[in-house]
């Protein structure tokens, strides 16, 4: 029999998970089913229990559902727990378990492209919103040289950074709060630079993030936007000599990740990669 698995969220129409999950169980040969389900903030604690009658064998959860859908789940991974959000659930002989890959998946997704370890970078981010915090808790935990956020609402970066330490107890990572000012006059000192906020998604194709005339050579340029494919932000850091990644990456690791929990089985990343890919229709960077 097929087991099934799936999306929550609201909209789900332009989802690329279907085809994405379908395919790697198509090649792995495993009978499983993936369907993205439409489902509206109200309805949410309805749907989650249909999933447990329907004995789904687990899910993702995106936009606007992944805090909400916590207090509906029977268990939820530490991780998850100190990014405050999930974005997969296990159900585990009945138990729905909660985790969150995203963090992990920009991490794998990053660590393919730098120059140089993590752990000698001095890393910023830009933003304090949901996805901001699935990062920093990855890269603090993974390691860096120094790592600092900062953020057009101040208070959130803190929030993040007050977090982090109230649930690790081994601090890998100091993590400093710096103003948007600030980030921009020492703009030369970072590695490292991952946006994470909206600025430069279509269509406000645009906006930036900040600036970086004054960017080191080598940077990295990180932008979570994969809509469009080249931020504008990564298009003037590329023209000055920077290393571009793009959200692609990240969002095929999430979902690879997923998978590995659901099947036990690792699929094929670059595989996974390339359908979201020839789905948006371009070139990764
Ligand atoms: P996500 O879950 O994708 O991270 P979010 O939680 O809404 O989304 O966070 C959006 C991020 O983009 C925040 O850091 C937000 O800044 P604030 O915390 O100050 O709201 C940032 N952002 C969105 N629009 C922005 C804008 N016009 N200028 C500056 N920052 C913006």
């Amino acid at each position: 029999m097929n087991k099934l698995f799936g999306l929550i969220g609201h909209p789900v129409s332009h989802s690329m998970s279907p085809l994405m999950h379908n395919d790697a169980f198509k090649q792995l040969g495993i009978n499983g089913y993936y369907h993205a389900f439409d489902v509206q903030e109200g309805k949410l604690e309805e749907a989650v229990a249909a999933f447990k009658v329907l004995n789904m064998s687990g899910f993702n959860v995106t936009i606007p559902h992944k805090v909400a859908i916590m207090e509906f789940l029977d268990e939820i991974d530490e991780e998850a727990k100190m990014i405050g959000a999930v974005n997969t659930v296990v159900n585990s002989n009945g138990r729905l378990i909660g985790f969150n890959t995203d963090g992990r998946g920009f991490l794998s997704s990053l660590l393919e492209i730098v120059p140089k370890p993590l752990i000698e970078s001095n890393v910023l981010v830009l933003g304090a919103g949901g996805a901001a915090r699935a990062v920093v808790t990855a890269v603090a935990d993974h390691g860096v040289k120094t790592l600092a956020i900062t953020n057009r609402t101040l208070k959130k970066a803190t929030e993040i950074k007050n977090n982090y330490y109230n649930y690790k107890k081994s601090k890998n990572a100091q993590i400093d709060i710096v103003s948007l000012q600030e980030a921009e006059a020492n703009i030369g000192v970072y590695d490292i630079i991952i946006n994470t906020t909206s600025l430069g998604m279509s269509p406000n194709i645009e906006e930036i993030p900040i600036s970086i005339d004054h960017i080191k050579p080598n940077v990295v340029l990180s932008d979570l936007i994969y809509n469009p494919l080249k931020t504008k932000w990564l298009q003037l850091g590329e023209e000055n000599g920077a290393i571009i990644h793009n959200g692609v990456g990240m969002f095929a690791m999430q979902g690879a990740l997923a998978f590995e929990k659901w099947t036990g089985i690792t699929p094929d990343t670059a595989r996974m990669t390339k359908i979201v890919m020839n789905q948006l229709g371009g070139k990764s960077c």
